[in-house]
């Protein structure tokens, strides 16, 4: 027969283990988080050597340093990690903690976005920086929480050249007919339309391909795109149209980033804003060295284009601005066109 004085004495055991057991299990996760970094997953689908490619490497090095022991900050160009069909989705699975598509990638996220797209709105670079910097460009960092996507900086690439495989590529009849290969968005759609031409929508890491084998005809891209993709080997002719811009969005998990200890949170913010004037700087000579690095190739003629020219092409895609201004908003497209000065 068992002693009950044995029974108390196991079950005493017993219970003592199970609270030891518990306070390990909630002191534990604290001394994790206080011994090995956070890991924090940055994905991407451009080269390391193009605007992009060196703010990610950029915020990487100033985290690092700024937040010794506390993050790691893992980098994967080239769609290595997610291609851009799958990586918003995994930025709210939690699979990856930054990301940073192209500002055409998020008109299913929010249709205000879609101002960026609205071909020969801004005349150049520095005037979407201006208008990122305005009060109504800054608003448009947080207009995705609500998605689980917060902004935390824009990037620039670049204004966007036109390319195909054809010899004659100065006027917008010479697209009628032809395939394009586009970003997923809904106005580039519309634009492509409008010239009579057929657009496809299609993830980055499958343009080259595409152009290869003639699945499209041509496609869109800044010359750093064109470039370190080397769809200029692909093609025959590239119009130096720059009828719209590439720049992207830096987005984070919105509830991810709240929930991070707070020196860790103004630590990543600081790296980001200094890796983003850093990459800002940049991104004008990267793309004047890839248009250089193409001319100097002499596979793909750069075609120039006249003030007649840019206006046939401006008259051809401006009816967008109307078509989408409903989603958009009045107010928004002033903004940047005040932009403009
Ligand atoms: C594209 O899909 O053409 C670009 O958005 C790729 C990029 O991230 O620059």
């Amino acid at each position: 027969m068992t002693n009950p004085h044995t029974v108390r004495k196991r079950s005493f055991v017993a219970a003592a283990m199970m609270s030891a057991a518990l306070a390990a299990t909630m002191v534990l996760p604290d001394l994790a988080l206080a011994q090995s970094p956070i890991v924090i997953k940055f994905s991407h689908v451009v080269a390391d050597k193009t605007p992009k490619g060196q703010g990610a490497l950029k915020f990487k090095e100033l985290a690092e340093k700024k937040l010794p022991g506390k993050v790691e900050v893992q980098v994967f160009p080239s769609s290595q990690l997610f291609g851009d069909a799958k990586e918003l989705e995994a930025l709210l699975l939690g699979d990856v903690q930054f990301i940073a598509p192209s500002l055409s990638k998020f008109d299913r996220y929010t249709k205000k976005i879609q101002v960026f797209d609205l071909p020969f709105l801004f005349d150049d670079l520095d005037a979407v920086d201006r208008f990122q910097n305005s009060a109504a460009g800054q608003g448009l960092l947080t207009s995705m929480t609500s998605r689980g996507l917060l902004g935390l900086a824009y990037w620039h690439n670049g204004m966007k050249q036109l390319s195909t495989n054809k010899d004659k590529l100065q006027r917008p009849e010479d697209v009628k007919g032809l395939k394009f290969r586009i970003q997923a968005s809904d106005v580039l759609e519309a634009q492509f339309r409008a010239l009579d031409a057929n657009p496809q929508k299609m993830a980055f890491a499958e343009v080259y391909q595409a152009l290869q084998t003639g699945v499209v005809d041509g496609q869109e891209n800044t010359w750093s795109n064109i470039y370190s993709q080397k769809f200029f080997e692909v093609q025959k002719t590239i119009a130096e149209t720059n009828h719209g811009v590439i720049d992207y969005m830096v987005v984070t998990n919105a509830k991810w980033w709240d929930g991070l200890p707070a020196d860790v949170r103004k630590g990543l913010s600081e790296a980001m804003a200094e890796a983003t004037t850093y990459a800002n700087k940049l991104a004008n000579d990267i793309n004047e060295a890839d248009r250089k690095r193409i001319a100097d190739a002499g596979k793909a003629k750069i075609q120039k284009l006249t003030k007649d020219d840019l206006a046939a092409w401006r008259k051809a895609m401006e009816p967008m601005w109307k078509k989408f201004e409903g989603g958009i908003g009045r107010d928004l497209i002033d903004a940047a066109l005040k932009a403009n000065k």
